[in-house]
């Protein structure tokens, strides 16, 4: 029977032993919260991702993809609500000056704090009990300055959600492409918030990959959609080999919905960290039309600044028309000849700790010959390597056969040869690298033209005929 991780800590070593992920700037002693994905994890992440764009665009009628930059005009966040309201609400230890999220703290039963109740709440940083600061608004978004000259430089944000890069977009999208509501827009990018308290290795970090979809549907229909996302992203999960039990939805209470929603449901994972706690992998929002109507005052504001520079833009938002409805990102559907603002459901993932989650499910030691073997059992849709090629010994024509066939089926997926060392530890790497199959060159392989087969998994050997080889691994592979 395989263990499985309790320790993120062994996780965080096999990823820097094997090549996942290094700590950004390593060599200058780390830069916190920031990481870097190296050989392996690349690819991991790389193919995370693209079986999300698969089921998320390529595998659905109804949805489009956008790339857009991270920079965008001021006014988009302030017509989000982000400029305003995207803080965290903080305390300071009046005792180690750390500063904590005030929904981070527990007391000493573990028990978060209610009603921003800070006596009984211990600083994690250094144990203190009740010493806290009066809680306070922390920014989350990352400022920089846009433009060379010091007279005209512009204050920009790095976004903190690839989201609004959607919505500016919406009308882009519908007016050059032949979407009909309902549809959505999928986006993969980077994402950078100034965390107050970063955790877990990639869990929570100040610069992260989102990949988000912005499902745009016409009001009335929102809660069937929602309840159609929800299942979608669960099954995406299990689909790509996540235990069913470590996986289960949480509703927001009203108390904790963001300020755009109308409801949200988080897919947790079980992580092995803060006591085997359930944390949030992925969120399922209903942002009803709130976005879109914002960003039509956004939009006159502006106009309103260009016309008469009276205001000076970005502090206010003008009030809402009372006909916002047939505003200029309202929609007309003509089958039923009716114009609305359309409601928005919103499937909002992580790559980085959809990433962690992969790696943590797949994580294992089992025991082989008498020694402990570790290995990831990813499914073979996200294993980085999906087949390796040995020699058995390098000598008797093997390395040449082996590296054929190697040559032969890397333009098909990621591969990897190896003739170095004994064949048994050039198996262990394998498994520590996620590898689902390693196929050898033997002796008999000049005799009978076949080649021996091993599974990660079950250690299984079968000899497979060299000229099936390829379609024998496509078929396992599921490629
Ligand atoms: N557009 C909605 C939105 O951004 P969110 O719950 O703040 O919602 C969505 O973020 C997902 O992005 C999270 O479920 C998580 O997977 C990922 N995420 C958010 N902040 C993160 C951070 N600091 N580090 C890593 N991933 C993060």
């Amino acid at each position: 029977m395989a263990e499985t991780l309790e320790k993120l800590d062994d996780l965080v070593s096999l990823c820097k032993r094997r090549g996942f992920i290094f700590q950004s700037s390593d060599i200058y002693g780390g830069l916190a919260s920031c990481y870097d994905y190296g050989p392996l994890g690349s690819e991991l992440k790389r193919n995370v991702k693209n079986e999300w764009w698969k089921a998320a665009v390529q595998m659905r009628d109804n949805m489009v993809g956008i790339d857009c930059s991270i920079l965008m005009h001021p006014m988009v966040w302030k017509a989000s609500g982000h400029v305003d309201k995207f803080a965290d609400l903080v305390t300071v230890c009046q005792k180690c000056n750390t500063r904590t999220r005030v929904d981070h703290l527990k007391n000493a039963e573990n028990e978060p704090a209610t009603n921003n109740d800070l006596e009984k709440m211990v600083c994690p940083s250094c144990g203190t009990t009740g010493k806290f600061s009066e809680p306070m608004a922390f920014k989350l978004m990352f400022e920089t300055q846009m433009g060379a000259n010091a007279d005209d430089a512009m204050n920009v944000f790095l976004r903190p959600e690839t989201a609004q890069g959607i919505f500016v977009n919406y009308s882009n999208v519908l007016n050059s492409s032949r979407v009909k509501i309902p549809f959505g827009i999928a986006q993969i990018g980077k994402s950078f918030r100034n965390e107050v308290t970063t955790k877990a290795f990639i869990f929570r970090t100040r610069e992260f990959e989102q990949m988000e979809i912005e499902f745009f549907c016409e009001p009335g229909t929102d809660d069937q959609w929602y309840e159609h996302w929800k299942t979608a992203r669960m099954q995406w999960y299990l689909d790509l080999g996540i235990n069913k039990e470590n996986l289960r939805f949480r509703d927001h209470d009203p108390d904790e919905l963001a300020h755009y929603a109308k409801a949200c449901v988080d897919v947790e994972y079980k992580f092995p960290f803060g006591q085997g706690d359930w944390q949030e992998l992925e969120g399922v929002a209903n942002r009803t039309d709130y976005d879109l109507r914002q960003h039509q005052r956004g939009m006159r504001a502006v106009t309103r600044w260009i016309e008469n520079k009276r205001d000076t833009l970005g502090t206010t938002l003008p009030d809402e028309r009372d006909d916002w409805h047939k505003g200029p990102l309202s929609y007309f559907d003509e089958p039923n000849k009716k114009r609305y603002v359309p409601y928005v459901i919103e499937p909002s993932a992580g790559a980085d700790r959809g990433t962690l989650a992969f790696l943590v499910d797949a994580y294992a030691v089992d025991e082989v010959g008498g020694k402990p073997r570790n290995l990831l059992k990813f499914h073979p849709k996200l294993a980085p390597i999906k087949a390796a090629f040995f020699p058995l010994v390098k000598k008797e024509g093997m390395p040449e056969k082996a590296r054929a066939m190697y040559d032969d089926m890397r333009g098909l997926f990621n591969c990897f040869y190896d003739e170095k060392g004994a064949v048994g530890r050039r198996y262990r790497r394998q498994d520590e690298a996620g590898t689902p199959f390693c196929v050898t060159v033997d002796g008999q392989t000049t005799e009978d033209n076949t080649v021996t087969v091993r599974d990660r998994d079950t250690l299984e050997q079968v000899r497979v005929n060299c000229d099936q080889i390829k379609s024998y691994l496509r078929e396992k592979l599921d490629m």
